[in-house]
């Protein structure tokens, strides 16, 4: 779920976000998203509830094929840009962790949103209800190791600071695939694929790009810091991850994604 500081939000630590400077600077987050749709594979009238749609781009991808898209988000920011750039598609405002559907959907699509929602028993079930027997739930998010060098910067960094790891309540869920394909289980879906794999991820934004990430996406861990500590903080996670993380003029995020394709039984 692209994530806001609102009050009816289960993240509380999700970022309130900016959709213009989100579309400017992180457009590869729906560009790296083909394979994804391939193994989604809608078909003509196919209705499918894309979960954490952010600005829409993918909704309107998937919306070309023929099927009748619901894009939901928690964030109103994000869902005003994709309604702006989307006027046709369907927006709706929704928790992913109190989804509201009942029997609806032949499929439930996520990329890149499930991270976010950190009460993944809350979500499952709302999958598996919104979903029609026979329906498909297809998903790419953050998994387990996800951004493992940049997490690790991050709070060598904040420790220097004087907080630590006890602390930070992390605002992300990066499950294994043995922990999040029992949670779709508990919740009758049948899991037919499951796959974790590096996704090594250019940043945009030459040298800057590794600061505007963490500005970008982890704000919530320097809610207590001075302007002054943040920048300090942001120069010592680029001096750690340049040896690794920083080629030819490029930042790479260390992305590792969870790629999963469940089925809601018919009987
Ligand atoms: C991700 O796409 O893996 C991600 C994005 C923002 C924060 C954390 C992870």
């Amino acid at each position: 779920m692209q994530g806001g500081t609102h009050s009816f939000l289960s993240n509380p630590q999700a970022p309130a976000w900016n959709a213009k400077l989100y579309d400017a600077k992180h457009i590869f987050v729906s560009e790296y998203a083909t394979d994804l749709l391939n193994l989604l594979n809608p078909k003509l009238d196919d209705r499918i509830f894309d979960l954490g749609c952010g600005t829409g781009h993918l909704t309107a991808r998937i919306a070309a094929s023929g099927a009748r898209l619901v894009g939901g988000d928690s964030s109103p920011a994000m869902l005003d840009r994709a309604r702006a750039l989307y006027p046709a598609l369907e927006f709706i405002l929704v928790d992913g962790e109190h989804l509201p559907f009942d029997n609806e959907f032949d499929a439930v699509f996520s990329n890149a949103a499930l991270h976010w929602m950190k009460q993944p028993e809350k979500v499952a079930a709302g999958i598996a209800r919104s979903l029609k027997p026979g329906g498909r739930f297809v998903a790419e998010f953050g998994g387990k190791g996800n951004i493992a060098q940049m997490r690790r910067a991050l709070y060598l960094a904040l420790e220097k600071e004087g907080l630590s790891a006890s602390q930070i309540d992390s605002p992300w869920y990066f499950p294994s695939i043995g922990e999040y394909t029992s949670i779709l289980e508990k919740y009758g879906l049948c899991v037919t694929f499951a796959v974790l794999f590096d996704r090594p991820t250019s940043l945009s934004e030459g040298d800057r790009g590794m600061r505007n990430w963490f500005t970008m996406f982890a704000n919530s861990f320097f809610r207590e810091l001075s302007d002054t500590q943040r920048d300090r903080v942001l120069s010592d996670i680029d001096n750690q991850l340049r040896p690794t993380l920083y080629e030819n003029g490029t930042w790479i995020a260390d992305y590792k994604r969870l790629r999963v394709v469940a089925v809601k039984p018919s009987s």
